[in-house]
């Protein structure tokens, strides 16, 4: 990328999105920001894509997420005018907004990026959703949204699309069948495919043993 101040510029990122999302106790805080940019950074050295826009499209990659900030979602206006405010030329504004715009799931209608550097964002913050700190966060968003642990006469929901993905309001458990467990098999980079590898088998002995005790098996 044709950036001669990628320093202070993800330095700005970095500090902008603590300012955003800094008090956010629902899996979205600045530190998942900053997870996210460390692995995009991990993979896109393993492949060979342009690190410092993966770091800089990781960073800012929920600055305008839909839960979030529904009022900037479709304007991608945070991310727009943070960068502008950073004097970033204009094709590279374009570049972060295109990687962003691709990167969330939504069942059926998940995108498969059409750069390099969009799949390392992604499989980098689909890789945060799954593992240890994945099922960490899964049960912050359920509970600061109210939602039960699990509910055994709730069952999971199947083919899922972007508009009915975003209209469940099941138990938390549920979210392990109606996104996490798919995640591994839609990694798009080989470096994430084998992380999610170790994430995914931790989540479902994680689950299996939350099945256990829940009916005083173990
Ligand atoms: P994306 O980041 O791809 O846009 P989401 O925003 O739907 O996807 O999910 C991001 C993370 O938020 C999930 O991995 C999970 O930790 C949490 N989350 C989203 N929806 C739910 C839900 N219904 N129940 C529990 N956690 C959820
Ligand atoms: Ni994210």
């Amino acid at each position: 990328m044709a950036l001669n101040n990628g320093g202070p510029l993800l330095q700005a990122a970095e500090d902008y999105i603590k300012t955003l999302l800094g008090s956010d106790s629902g899996g979205h805080d600045h530190f998942h920001a900053l997870r996210v940019r460390n692995m995009a950074v991990r993979l896109a050295r393993a492949e060979g894509a342009d690190e410092t826009l993966c770091a800089l499209a990781a960073l800012l990659h929920d600055a305008d997420d839909e839960k979030l900030f529904p009022d900037t979602h479709a304007a991608q206006k945070h991310t727009v005018t943070f960068l502008q405010s950073c004097n970033v030329p204009p094709e590279t504004v374009a570049a972060v907004c295109g990687i962003i715009s691709q990167v969330s799931f939504k069942g059926a209608d998940s995108v498969v990026p059409d750069t390099l550097e969009g799949k390392c964002v992604q499989d980098a913050d689909r890789l945060d959703a799954i593992g240890a700190v994945g099922i960490a966060r899964t049960f912050a968003f359920g509970g600061s949204h109210g939602r039960k642990l699990y509910d055994p006469d709730e069952p999971p929901r199947t083919g899922l699309n972007a508009r009915t993905y975003r209209q469940g309001a099941g138990c938390t458990v549920n979210h392990f069948y109606e996104k996490l467990f798919l995640l591994k098999d839609m990694m798009n980079t080989a470096a994430a495919r084998e992380i999610a590898g170790r994430r995914d088998a931790f989540l479902r002995e994680f689950l299996n043993e939350f099945l256990d005790e829940w009916d005083g098996v173990c």
